[in-house]
């Protein structure tokens, strides 16, 4: 079943072909760098930039299949949670899209593309099954830059939340404390770049919420913690915003911006990134405890891209003789890939939106209002 993917929900502007589960074009624009110069996701400019992107990386993306609009069958966007704004641009440009292919009366089944709006949560925690097949029942930890959720998922499509973050997600942890750093928005890459150049100290930050027994986790004290630190240890931060691609063009160039400052901010990095990870290790450990049912632990998210957070899960998933399953660190960020993908198995089992879908902002459950066809 071909299906297009349409992702917009916060900065990054996807879209991708998938058919019966495989890849078969994918085409991305990252903001990241445009929003970096106010450091952080300035939301007017990120509906602006893909309202102004859909169209040509659309046209690119078919001409890299080397497809007509005609042969989709389905068309999957991320309907939410994120910025509604956003979600807007692209729900608006999915409905038109399917609307111009087969007429308005989708879940008649009138001839044309279906629509399906996907949980983008849902479609992160799926995103490995691109890659690799998917085992259940698995407990899902998904760790981004608005979410830290675990989940219990008995089979593919079902998801129960079972924890989640009280205040900041895991990515906005990375995201405050690099700002404090005067390191480039986001946040997690700038500081897991670092962090593989340093020695973590292990007491150096909280592992936060963790003496108790709920799956619910807690990560603003952790970035109080860095800015407290930074303020008593100066030489931890840039002396001005580092720009995004001095730390992209790798460690040279950081040492060259950062002079004698570098092997500091390497180590403060790694220890902040150890004790994220930690925290996510410990609460995950107990999801896995209290379901002896389970056969794999999904991570997923743009943090699922930490090099030290996969390796501590993957420790974690081992001691608990179940299999780890996470995405290659270009399908933990957002992408359309991820959204064509769950869009997909939705279609063929069926389920469908009409053109009344709605997007769905942060902090709201995503319903699961589907038509059956
Ligand atoms: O899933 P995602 O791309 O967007 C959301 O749905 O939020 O996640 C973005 C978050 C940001 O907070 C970013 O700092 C974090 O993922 N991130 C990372 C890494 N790459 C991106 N965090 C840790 N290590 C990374 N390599
Ligand atoms: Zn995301």
């Amino acid at each position: 079943m071909l299906t297009l993917g349409v992702e917009t929900s916060c900065d990054d502007t996807g879209v991708a072909l998938v058919a019966d589960g495989a890849l078969l074009a994918h085409q991305a624009a990252s903001q990241a760098d445009l929003h970096a110069l106010f450091g952080g996701v300035v939301p007017e400019i990120a509906s602006r930039e893909h309202y102004r992107l859909l169209g040509p990386l659309f046209r690119a993306c078919l001409e890299e299949a080397g497809l007509e609009p005609e042969a989709i069958e389905a068309v999957a966007v991320a309907r939410g949670p994120g910025l509604l704004g956003s979600l807007l641009t692209g729900v608006s440009f999915a409905k038109g899209l399917v609307a111009g292919l087969g007429g308005p009366a989708v879940a008649q089944g009138d001839g044309g593309p279906v629509l399906v709006g996907v949980d983008h949560l849902q479609a992160h925690l799926l995103a490995a099954g691109l890659e690799q097949p998917l085992t259940f029942p698995a407990v899902g930890l998904l760790v981004s830059g608005g979410h830290t959720n675990l989940y219990w998922m008995p089979e593919p499509l079902a998801l129960e939340p079972l924890g989640r973050t009280l205040d900041d997600a895991a990515g906005e942890a990375f995201d405050k404390a690099a700002r404090a750093l005067n390191l480039p928005y986001p946040g997690g890459a700038a500081m897991d770049m670092l962090a593989t150049h340093g020695t973590a100290d292990p007491a150096l930050f909280p592992r936060a919420y963790v003496d108790n027994p709920t799956l619910d986790f807690s990560f603003s004290g952790l970035k109080t913690a860095m800015t407290q630190h930074v303020a008593r240890h100066p030489e931890c931060a840039a002396p001005h915003p580092l720009a995004p691609e001095t730390l992209r063009q790798g460690r040279e160039a950081a040492v060259a911006a950062l002079g004698d400052r570098f092997q500091a901010m390497a180590d403060c990095c790694a220890s902040y990134v150890l004790a994220v990870a930690e925290t996510l290790a410990i609460k995950t450990s107990r999801a896995l405890e209290q379901h002896p049912e389970t056969q794999a632990l999904l991570l997923a998210g743009g943090v699922a891209a930490s090099r030290v957070t996969r390796r501590l899960l993957e420790d974690t998933a081992s001691a608990h003789g179940v299999r780890f399953i996470v995405p290659s660190p270009a399908l933990c960020t957002d992408n359309a890939a991820m959204v064509a993908f769950l869009g997909e198995r939705l279609a063929q089992a069926g389920r469908c939106h009409d053109l009344d879908l709605d997007a769905i902002p942060r902090g709201q459950a995503v319903p699961r209002d589907y038509l059956q066809r």
